[in-house]
């Protein structure tokens, strides 16, 4: 039997994250929907628990030069740049917007500095029609040598408490993969206050033009999205599932409602979609409806019981005491 969504009656779709209650474990990964309003005349939103905005920075940027975007055998290389108008024009011309979109709004704050993230953030926080923020802390540290604020647990604290401090919306802290550990940094933006973490962000990557002798990408490297980085995404949601007890958002080439479940099981709460967005528009509606259907062949009542099912260490401690984690073996 299947609700009038599509997804199978009986089924309780609905998640928690970090105080926000979404309609469906699904969520529009940032970059893929700009920020969001206009959108809604193309595609059914409504299919998604919660839409996130693309980054928005404290000034305009341009962005990388073109070529920005390359094709690779099981995704996609990108350099944009986190091009935008700036946290400004944002407040004005395009906030107003948000309260139409007909699903939860996460919008998302990059910067270059603390203080940028500071003055970002509370920006964003109380505007019309945005639930959370997810902050981007992926992005080059410019104070040390540009290396990513989220590989360091140090500098992930810093911009996570900082911004706690200033805002009242939850606060979502946004991995990135390119680390040897995951754990170290999940452990650090829990322990500053973020009220969930997602994971991954793009996998740092190249390609060469042999015709040309040259990097594909004008801006050299750039990174890579879509089904080639899912492993890498499934493998620290487990890691981190068994580290902290906020919740997760789990992400990383996710395509169809298994690779959804492999987030899910490994301990995520919800799942992001991006890349995939860009060859099928209704990719949510089947992840979504696929979801719930496992939900419901397993006899559960809610998706949430698939949340670290197959993860014994999960953090959330459904567990019985008996069961210890399983610490993954050497794998050469
Ligand atoms: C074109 C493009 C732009 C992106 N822009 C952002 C961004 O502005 N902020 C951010 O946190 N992540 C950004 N991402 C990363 C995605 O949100 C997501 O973490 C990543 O693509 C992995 O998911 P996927 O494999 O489903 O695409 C971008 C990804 C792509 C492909």
């Amino acid at each position: 039997m299947s609700a009038s969504n599509g997804a199978p009656a009986n089924i309780d779709l609905s998640v928690d994250i970090g105080g926000v209650t979404l309609t469906n474990p699904t969520i529009a990964a940032s970059g893929c929907y700009n920020r969001g309003a206009e959108f809604g005349r193309v595609v059914d939103i409504s299919a998604y628990g919660a839409i996130t905005l693309k980054s928005v920075t404290r000034e305009p940027r341009l962005g990388n030069a073109m070529p920005r975007i390359a094709l690779t055998p099981a995704g996609m290389l990108n350099a944009i740049g986190l091009e935008g108008p700036g946290i400004d024009y944002f407040v004005a011309h395009e906030a107003p917007k948000l309260s139409s979109v007909p699903t939860v709004v996460i919008a998302s704050a990059a910067g270059f500095t603390v203080g940028e993230f500071v003055d970002v953030a509370s920006a964003i926080d109380g505007l019309p029609g945005v639930a959370a923020i997810e902050l981007d802390v992926s992005c080059p540290n410019v104070d040390s040598e540009g290396e990513c604020f989220a590989v360091d647990p140090r500098t992930t604290d810093a911009v996570v408490a900082a911004v706690k401090r200033r805002v009242k919306l939850p606060v979502i802290a946004k991995l990135t993969p390119n680390v040897a550990d995951i754990r170290p940094i999940a452990r650090a933006a829990e322990e500053a206050g973020a009220d969930a973490i997602s994971l991954v962000n793009s996998l740092r990557a190249m390609a060469i033009d042999v015709e040309r002798a040259r990097p594909t990408l004008a801006n050299g490297t750039g990174g890579l999205t879509g089904p080639a980085i899912r492993p890498v995404a499934v493998y620290q949601v487990w890691e981190s599932a068994q580290t902290v007890r906020i919740p997760i958002i789990g992400m990383g080439g996710i395509e169809t409602g298994r690779d959804a479940l492999e987030l899910m099981m490994a301990g995520a709460s919800a799942v992001a979609i991006g890349t995939a967005n860009f060859r099928d528009p209704l990719v949510a509606a089947h992840v979504r409806d696929a979801i719930a259907e496992e939900a419901r062949r397993r006899g559960f009542a809610s998706v949430r019981a698939l949340t670290g099912l197959a993860n014994p260490g999960f953090a959330g401690k459904r567990w019985p005491a008996d069961r210890r984690p399983q610490r993954l073996g050497v794998s050469r």
